[in-house]
């Protein structure tokens, strides 16, 4: 049992638990060192694909070598590119679940991050394609420059969307020091 207690990634594990399952089509839309894609292979199972995508060459390499080490790769499919290009390499397949993890790549480049306007628009297309009763969950930081500009604008962009086609959820450690990692967590419910 993941404890959600520990902080927003353990959260965001738990509710993936409880509703991928094997098979199912997902997507990391910023796969960074891989972890969080090797979390998702291993709940789709061997008949389940996982897309993993980052625009750094280090970031792919990293969950490439993690997956390959794991004996996984044959199950997760990596791309290098942007993720407001998630639909170029989706070819019309709806995800079950899609994880957003902002902000930098651990031990990478500080300057390279998500920014508000490629990863509203990343979600834009996400939602607009995940199935319904899909999950996506947004880690969010708001330590670093731009992390909190980004945190209110998806914010604001989220709670605009319709009731009808989205439920949308945060989870808060309100006493952890040091600008703990946050959660967004998106339910959709409906088509528009
Ligand atoms: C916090 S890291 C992800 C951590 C990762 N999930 C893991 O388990 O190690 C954020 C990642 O987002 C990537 N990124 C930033 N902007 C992006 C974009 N527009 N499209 C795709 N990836 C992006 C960065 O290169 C970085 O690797």
């Amino acid at each position: 049992m993941l404890d959600i207690s520990k902080n927003s990634v353990s959260m965001a594990k738990h509710i993936f638990h409880q509703h991928i399952q094997s098979g199912d089509v997902v997507l990391d839309a910023t796969c960074g060192r891989g972890k969080d894609t090797l979390f998702l292979a291993g709940l789709v199972g061997k008949y389940g694909q996982v897309y993993a995508m980052d625009i750094q060459v280090a970031a792919i390499n990293s969950t490439y070598g993690l997956l390959k080490d794991k004996g996984l790769m044959d199950r997760v499919i990596l791309i290098k590119d942007n993720h407001v290009n998630l639909l170029e390499h989706l070819h019309g397949v709806s995800p079950r679940a899609a994880l957003f993890n902002l902000g930098y790549l651990p031990g990478g480049d500080k300057k390279i991050i998500t920014r508000p306007d490629t990863t509203i628009e990343a979600l834009n297309q996400t939602i607009t394609f995940l199935a319904v009763g899909g999950w996506i969950s947004i880690v969010f930081y708001t330590g670093h420059e731009g992390g909190r500009e980004e945190y209110e604008a998806v914010s604001r962009y989220l709670a605009g969307l319709p009731q009808s086609l989205v439920t949308v959820m945060e989870w808060k450690y309100l006493n952890q020091l040091n600008h703990p990692p946050g959660l967004l967590l998106i339910h959709k419910v409906g088509e528009l």
